[in-house]
């Protein structure tokens, strides 16, 4: 119908124009009411002052610490590859407990500022050439675990996010089966929903030992969850 065209009983129309405002309005006031939400959640955020406080570049370096004080997944002197690791607070971490003798390969679209003991890639972790990067850094080397955070920029669509989101952990999990060392470990973020439960289901195949961790740093409400797989079968 054309703006101002006459309904078939004569009245005027409303105006796709205005109806078009109308939802981006309210778009608009449902996106800046949950932004504003974020932000007042983050500057409140006791993982947010504690991360200023202990110099780590996110709050989700208390997620890897709480997983591997439960589950004791770093050592000093391992070979560690970390995925979707921008800005650094998982390799800040990871670079600490490996320690000199150690090693974090880490990896992600964005860049990354230097974090001691870690070696950094950027690249499109889905784009073969990256892939292959990594594989010539690693120079036959095995990694004793593989950790993932990787997620995929949210565009809103959940189906499409979801999508994505399987679709960068599987790619996770091909790397695990290319390089992780036999008898060596996974953690991998999943976001729970269409998909997830085939994933994990895919994961059990290749380890002993498959439990899924919600970390106290983790937000009540995100559907994230951590995958601690064990004991990789080679
Ligand atoms: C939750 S953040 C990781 C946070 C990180 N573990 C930390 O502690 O600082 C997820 C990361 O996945 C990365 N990512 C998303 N898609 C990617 C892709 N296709 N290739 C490489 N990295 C990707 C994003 O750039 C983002 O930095």
């Amino acid at each position: 119908m054309e703006f101002g065209a006459l309904t078939p009983n004569g009245e005027k129309s409303r105006r796709p124009k205005d109806e078009w405002l109308e939802n981006s309005w309210h778009d608009l006031m449902a996106r800046s009411k949950s932004s504003h939400r974020w932000l007042q959640e983050h500057v409140s955020d006791p993982y947010v002052k504690q991360a200023q406080k202990d110099g780590y570049r996110s709050r989700s370096s208390y997620k890897l610490i709480e997983l591997n004080e439960k589950d004791r997944l770093i050592r000093p002197g391992m070979l560690i590859m970390d995925l979707g690791s921008a800005p650094g607070g998982w390799s800040q971490v990871a670079g600490k407990l490996v320690g000199e003798k150690g090693r974090v390969l880490a990896t992600d679209i964005l860049p990354m500022d230097a974090v001691k003991n870690v070696d950094f890639i950027q690249g499109d972790f889905t784009d073969e050439a990256v892939v292959n990067q990594i594989l010539e850094a690693l120079n036959g080397a095995k990694p004793d675990l593989i950790i993932s955070d990787i997620a995929p920029n949210i565009t809103g669509i959940e189906s499409a996010d979801q999508g994505t989101s399987i679709y960068l952990v599987e790619l996770a999990l091909d790397m695990v089966r290319r390089v992780l060392k036999p008898k060596g470990n996974f953690v991998v973020k999943v976001f729970q929903g269409t998909g997830s439960d085939a994933y994990l289901k895919d994961v059990r195949t290749s380890f002993e030992k498959v439990s899924v961790r919600k970390p106290k740093a983790s937000r009540p409400r995100s559907r994230e969850v951590y995958v601690v797989a064990r004991g990789f079968k080679g």
